[in-house]
């Protein structure tokens, strides 16, 4: 059916231009209606129709789907016919809107899609990010897709099959694309996944034998500058698209004189997984996280309905979208949040490396400023810092320490006491220390366009509370282990900031309670052998897992680990992502999701089921499946035991 029609079949008001609340993208009006799915043949209505619009029975007979233990996959008899989904690709709104995937490094393997030249082009670009946030099925942790096409020169695939690539994309240009898609996946018994950018840690956005939702293309802004609502806030907000990005929003913001607190890397995708899994940004220290200053979501529910979620309608849903992490409670077509009036920034970035003062200088050195954590948090700054490892050489990088609100003098004094020391121990110190007059040119200035992930890299991640550097014999204890862990040859990327408040935010929200205390948050990268035998990865990632990550997690009890950059593998995961706030965002869950159509690895609810891979490694590479007879639900508490630090 042609978009035009949909366009009269709408079943939603328009507020008044005037009101300054939040109103629906063009986008967002073109909505799947139940009266639209009434008037189609019988059997098509039963494939696109809402959860309980007709009976539960009447629906898997005409599909001919009882729901069964794992999801249909492309190899399964109950799998959608060609003509299926020639179906779902008529009632989007441009049957173009389908894209069955093709993964972009078949050019580089026999077969009717080869081209040399294209495989070498892609080769060249493969380490730029924007070759797989642009492209619909790839993501940013390729070794959670399986490594079944990478081009040869990069990791040698022997062939190029689809493995954890979805197996067909609706690159959404609507809310009707999105609702369709839900219930085309939860009638069908099919497995869904939403991608935004792809930058997901874990590999969440994709999904052998899954459709696939791409929201890249939703990319509308809108700006308020009296936006009042019921809540009692009356300022400046911005509504955007779920596939805006931080450097489209960022400028926006800048060309109204405003900012908004959103991440530091480029590409990250703000309204979709970024400010649902809580989102960490520059402003941090300042405004406490993202997701402390959401004014409303849109959003589309497993259940396929288009809904608003805000301070006065669906509470729940609202509290639990911020915070409670993506592809979980629905899909996101639009996020409303406060912005800030722009202030001036000062950003100053150096590096120090062992070589040319040796390991003991260095590690003082270091130690130096991890004694600073404190007071350059408190003072509202954001250090994002990397400590890498390569041979005997040890490289401790900061890029930036980003301090908003305040001068070039002002930045000297708080780097005076680690100056003093450097001086003390004899170590050159030359940073570069630059003053912008608002915030977008030193965001554009000082954080660099991050690339690719190494096919051979997993990460995991805590968060150190504040207590842990309140002691001498505190950051003694911190100190050693992150240490210890560099010098067994891990790299560590690390921001020093305290989200502890929400300056003019609300934080009663579903963000981890541990952000609120931490002062770090550090990431470990361990470098595996892809080539080597399951064994040895499995071995090489439990060794990492409860090895090097359970002696960071042993000298910060209660506290947690950061969902959005995460180990796939971390233990006790509701604990450590949600804390306290699990078994009220478990409930929403249950609630909302009765079918399980929404399900990511370690989201929240996501016990029942699990990825089946073919090669038994952690990955996306196989069919998502209940898991056998055990008992699902319940959250566990902490099983580290407590240190005194
Ligand atoms: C280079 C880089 C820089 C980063 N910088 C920061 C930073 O500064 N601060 C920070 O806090 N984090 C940062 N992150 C982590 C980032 O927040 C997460 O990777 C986040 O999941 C990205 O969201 P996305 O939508 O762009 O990615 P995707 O991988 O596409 O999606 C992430 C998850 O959210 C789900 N999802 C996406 N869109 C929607 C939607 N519209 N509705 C429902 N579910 C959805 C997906 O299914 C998936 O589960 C960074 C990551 C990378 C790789
Ligand atoms: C490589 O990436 C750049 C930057 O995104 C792009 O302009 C260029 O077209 C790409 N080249 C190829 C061959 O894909
Ligand atoms: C909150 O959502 C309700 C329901 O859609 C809507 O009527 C109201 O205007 C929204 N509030 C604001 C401030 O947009
Ligand atoms: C800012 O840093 C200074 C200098 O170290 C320190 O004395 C002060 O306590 C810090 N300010 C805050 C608000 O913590
Ligand atoms: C490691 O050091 C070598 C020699 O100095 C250099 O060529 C290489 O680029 C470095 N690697 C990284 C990742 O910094
Ligand atoms: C050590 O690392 C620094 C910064 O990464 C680099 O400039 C330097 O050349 C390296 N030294 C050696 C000996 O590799
Ligand atoms: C901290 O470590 C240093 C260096 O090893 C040591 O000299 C100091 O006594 C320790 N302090 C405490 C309180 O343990
Ligand atoms: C870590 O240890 C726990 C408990 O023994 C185990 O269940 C888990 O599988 C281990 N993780 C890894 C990555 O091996
Ligand atoms: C679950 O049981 C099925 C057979 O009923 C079996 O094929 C499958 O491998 C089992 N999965 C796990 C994870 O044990």
């Amino acid at each position: 059916m042609a978009p035009m029609l949909f366009s009269l079949l709408l079943a939603t008001t328009l507020l008044p231009a005037t009101s300054q609340s939040a109103s629906l993208f063009p986008y967002e009006k073109v909505q799947l209606t139940r009266e639209h799915v009434e008037s189609l043949p019988e059997e098509d209505a039963q494939m696109f129709a809402f959860e309980g619009q007709f009976e539960e029975e009447m629906v898997e007979a005409a599909v001919n789907k009882t729901p069964a233990r794992c999801r249909y996959g492309p190899d399964d008899g109950k799998w959608p016919s060609e003509k299926g989904w020639q179906k779902l690709a008529k009632q989007l709104s441009s049957t173009a809107a389908l894209i069955k995937t093709i993964p972009q490094a078949s050019v580089c393997y026999p077969g009717s899609t080869a081209d040399d030249a294209q495989c070498q082009a892609l080769t060249k670009n493969w380490t730029n990010s924007y070759t797989h946030i642009d492209d619909p099925t790839e993501i940013l942790s390729p070794i959670y897709q399986g490594l079944t096409c990478v081009p040869p020169t990069i990791y040698n695939s022997g062939s190029c099959t689809i493995g954890g690539y979805p197996a067909y994309v609706i690159n959404a240009k609507s809310a009707l694309d999105l609702q369709l898609g839900i219930n085309f996946a939860r009638n069908d018994g099919l497995r869904l996944v939403v991608k935004n950018t792809g930058h997901d840690f874990a590999g969440k956005s994709a999904g052998y034998g899954s459709l696939s939702l791409w929201t890249h293309g939703l990319k509308d802004i809108q700006f308020y500058d009296n936006y009042v609502d019921e809540s009692g806030y009356s300022g400046p907000a911005i509504k955007a698209g779920a596939g805006v990005q931080a450097f489209e929003l960022y400028k926006a913001a800048n060309d109204h004189g405003v900012m908004v607190v959103a991440g530091e890397g480029q590409t990250v995708g703000v309204m979709g997984g970024y400010i649902l899994g809580g989102g960490h940004s520059p402003l941090s220290s300042l405004y406490g996280m993202a997701a402390d200053h959401v004014l409303g979501f849109e959003v589309i529910t497993p259940s396929g309905e288009f809904t608003t979620a805000n301070s006065s309608s669906n509470q729940d849903l609202f509290w639990a979208l911020r915070g409670g992490g993506g592809s979980t409670f629905g899909v996101v077509t639009s996020v409303t949040v406060k912005a800030f009036k722009d202030i001036p920034v000062t950003a100053a970035s150096w590096v120090i490396d062992s070589s040319s003062i040796g390991k003991d200088k260095f590690w003082a050195a270091t130690r130096a400023f991890l004694d600073r954590f404190t007071d350059n948090a408190d003072n509202g700054t954001y250090t994002y810092l990397t400590i890498a490892p390569n041979g005997s050489n040890i490289s401790f990088i900061v890029q930036p320490f980003f301090a908003p609100g305040q001068t070039a003098k002002q930045v000297n004094s708080l780097l005076g006491p680690y100056l003093s020391k450097l001086t003390a121990l004899n170590v050159p110190f030359s940073p570069k220390i630059t003053e912008y007059k608002g915030f977008y040119p030193a965001w554009q200035g000082e954080f660099p366009l991050e690339p690719q992930s190494d096919v051979s890299i997993a990460v995991g991640s805590r968060l150190f509370p504040r207590s842990n550097f309140q002691s001498e014999t505190g950051r003694n204890i911190t100190f050693n282990v992150i240490k210890d862990t560099v010098e067994a040859g891990q790299s560590i990327v690390a921001f020093n900031m305290a989200p502890t408040l929400a300056r003019g935010g609300n934080a009663d929200n579903a963000v981890n309670p541990a952000w609120r205390t931490s002062i770090l948050h550090a990431i470990a990268g361990h470098r595996l052998d892809a080539k080597s035998s399951t064994s040895d990865i499995l071995s090489a990632r439990r060794s990492f897992t409860n090895g090097t990550l359970q002696k960071w997690r042993d000298i910060t009890p209660g506290s947690g680990s950061y969902l959005n950059e995460a180990d796939r593998l971390e233990p006790n995961w509701q604990q450590s992502f949600w804390g306290e706030k699990y078994a009220r965002l478990l409930s929403i869950k249950k609630e909302l999701d009765k079918k399980d159509v929404f399900w990511a690895v370690n989201a929240v609810g996501s016990e029942g089921w699990t990825v089946e891979s073919v090669n038994g490694l952690p990955n996306e590479n196989g069919k998502l499946c209940k898991v056998n007879g055990t008992a699902t639900t319940t959250s566990k508490a902490p099983t580290s035991t407590p240190t005194a630090v």
